[in-house]
């Protein structure tokens, strides 16, 4: 996730450009870069880091010019550096594109692009852009940007200046999110309203599929195809504050409702019809064929994740599975060598003990493959293999759309290994792969219960202990749940082995106990419905999570979270998201600084 701007008016244009960014670093702050048009000249400034950087190498000196772009950029392809920093020209520096989002198909474009003479100088999908409106251009920049749109996969944001059709700007939206500001004489373009409140309140909200034209004189708005639209102008009435979190109270509200678009941004690229396309994963058969032991290693939600993996790979691709929480891994003696595969999973990618956990699993030659959500991190670049998570920054500590997208990628890691070792045939890999890609709209829809869910949190304001249950899978997400309301709300919760709780914990549920019990693994529901009555007969309140469409869980609960019907495989997705509600909401009624909660920090990097 990234942060665009673009600016046409009767100001100086470079102040307004990285005020505007300096409004979106939250969205993205590895590298940042502005362009202008200046006497029909496209200058390009950019640095790697925060906007303070880019500040420094504009200096006072900047160009005068009253139209121009910006970016600060959450890096997906290409790791952060200058030459990968946005904007990006085309060869001859007529065009020059900044962009929020991934181009799908860009490594075939590039390569067309190239066939045609097109030089490239970064390693970003963006690139693409500038080089595919150049080669589309034929006098007019608007019905070059058309061309491009009807070319591209992917989802973006993207803007364009030319010195060709010096006094507008041209941009389009899928995807990724895109606002107009409306000005007196002067017209802005953001990522979203954050950045522009400072100029107006006035703003056109563009929808997917609509592409605008702006000038000094005015905005013209059409659909790809170039049908007019009209807009009806939206007056903001937040506050910056409020706006940085898209007008939601906190930033983790944001993420969890960010879950649909970062599910989906993740398969993006990688999902064919029958077969998964790793590109930064290259383990091949041979490689694979000496693997005999697979570690997952990680620490608090990115470790419930590897609880997931471990099914999925043992199911999948039949390779024994251990999981260990990384501050342990390296102290055990792990039974490490040339035949063992290491999967470090980390959102930050800085963890202390994921590191330490990751190098010594190398120096004990194992091949380390990383699941991560930073491009450029310490594990992202230490690891033989990666696949990112695209969830874009997360700013609450408590993790949400990284942990989802920790869970897609594990589903995509245990189908590449079943492919590549040939333990899946292609038909049950595409069955999956269908139902993967119903999961983002699937999340939606478990998203849209939010008040139902709010409803329910009520009644944990003055709860001193809870308990998550579940067999399988669901136990590992009645993991996630615990830590989710414990380190938010900071009430006592624990998350067990629905059949464990006869072999002690029982002893804790009394009257009116809240238990959340996740019933969704079909070949143990009818143990799991055992373990609910157990815990009903000794009077404890019990909120239970199923498939919609399952009328038995309703009999034996006090009350029922339906999410849609998925394969066993992938519920954990969708079966966090309500707990993630719960969690949020007991904590905003218990006045707990949701956020930043006591003690945490987003990212541990202390052993
Ligand atoms: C989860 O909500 C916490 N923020 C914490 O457990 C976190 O998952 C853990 O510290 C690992 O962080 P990482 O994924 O950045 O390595």
């Amino acid at each position: 996730m990234c942060g665009i701007v673009g600016y046409i008016g009767n100001k100086v244009a470079i102040p307004i450009l990285v005020d505007g960014l300096k409004k979106l670093e939250y969205r993205g702050y590895d590298s940042a870069g502005v362009a202008v048009l200046d006497h029909n000249e496209i200058i390009v400034s950019k640095s790697v880091g925060k906007l303070v950087a880019l500040e420094e190498e504009l200096g006072v000196n900047y160009s005068q010019s009253y139209i121009g772009i910006g970016h600060t950029r959450w890096a997906t392809h290409g790791r952060p550096s200058k030459v990968n920093a946005h904007p990006h020209c085309d060869c001859g520096q007529d065009f020059v594109v900044v962009h929020n989002g991934i181009i799908e198909n860009y490594l075939e474009l590039k390569d067309k692009l190239i066939e045609k003479g097109h030089q490239f100088v970064s390693e970003t999908d963006t690139e693409v852009l500038a080089h595919l409106v150049e080669d589309y251009y034929a006098g007019d920049l608007e019905e070059a940007v058309r061309n491009v749109l009807k070319t591209i996969h992917g989802s973006y944001a993207m803007v364009v200046l030319s010195r060709k059709d010096p006094d507008r700007l041209v941009a389009a939206r899928k995807d990724s999110p895109m606002v107009v500001g409306l000005g007196d004489g002067e017209y802005f373009i953001a990522s979203d309203i954050t950045a522009i409140l400072n100029y107006t309140r006035k703003v056109y909200i563009l929808d997917d599929g609509e592409m605008v034209v702006i000038t000094k004189d005015g905005v013209k708005i059409s659909d790809f195809e170039g049908t007019p639209r009209t807009k009806d102008v939206f007056d903001v009435k937040w506050d910056a504050v409020a706006a940085e979190k898209g007008g939601y109270e906190h930033f983790m509200l944001k993420e969890i409702h960010e879950q649909p678009r970062a599910l989906k941004d993740t398969m993006l690229g990688r999902l064919e019809e029958e077969r998964i396309v790793l590109q930064e994963v290259d383990l091949t058969l041979e490689e694979l064929a000496q693997i005999n032991k697979v570690y997952i290693v990680a620490c608090g939600t990115a470790w419930h994740a590897g609880l997931v993996g471990k099914t999925l790979i043992e199911r999948w691709a039949r390779l024994p599975v251990e999981v260990d929480i990384a501050s342990e891994f390296r102290y055990r003696s792990p039974l490490v060598d040339e035949h063992t595969l290491v999967v470090v999973v980390s959102q930050s990618g800085e963890t202390a003990d994921t590191l330490a956990a990751l190098r010594e699993a190398k120096n004990q030659g194992a091949r380390v493959v990383a699941v991560t959500n930073v491009v450029g991190s310490t594990v992202s670049r230490e690891a033989h293999d990666v696949i990112f998570t695209w969830a874009g920054p997360e700013i609450a500590v408590a993790s949400t759309k990284a942990y989802t997208t920790q869970l897609e990628g594990m589903v995509l890691l245990g189908l590449y290994l079943a492919q590549v070792k040939g333990t899946l045939s292609s038909k049950k890999i595409g069955e999956v792969i269908s139902a993967l890609k119903k999961i983002p709209a699937q999340a939606q829809e478990v998203l849209d219960q939010e008040s139902l869910i709010k409803e329910l949190a009520k009644s944990f304001v003055n709860v001193e202990d809870a308990f998550f249950i579940g067999r399988s899978l669901d136990w590992a997400v009645a993991m996630e749940g615990s830590l989710k309301l414990k380190e938010i709300s900071y009430i006592h919760a624990e998350a067990y082995a629905a059949g464990e709780l006869k072999h002690g914990t029982l002893a804790l549920i009394t009257e009116n106990t809240p238990v959340i019990a996740l019933a969704t693994q079909r070949d143990v529901y009818d143990k799991t419905i055992s373990n609910v009555k157990e815990v009903k007969a000794r009077d404890a309140r019990v909120i239970g999570l199923t498939y919609k469409g399952n009328t038995s869980l309703s009999k034996s609960v006090d009350h029922v979270i339906y999410i849609p019907e998925t394969l066993d495989e992938l519920s954990p997705i969708l079966t966090v998201i309500p707990l993630q509600l719960l969690s949020y909401y007991v904590s905003v009624a218990r006045g707990c600084d949701v956020d930043k909660p006591r003690n945490l920090a987003k990212s541990v990097t202390v052993e």
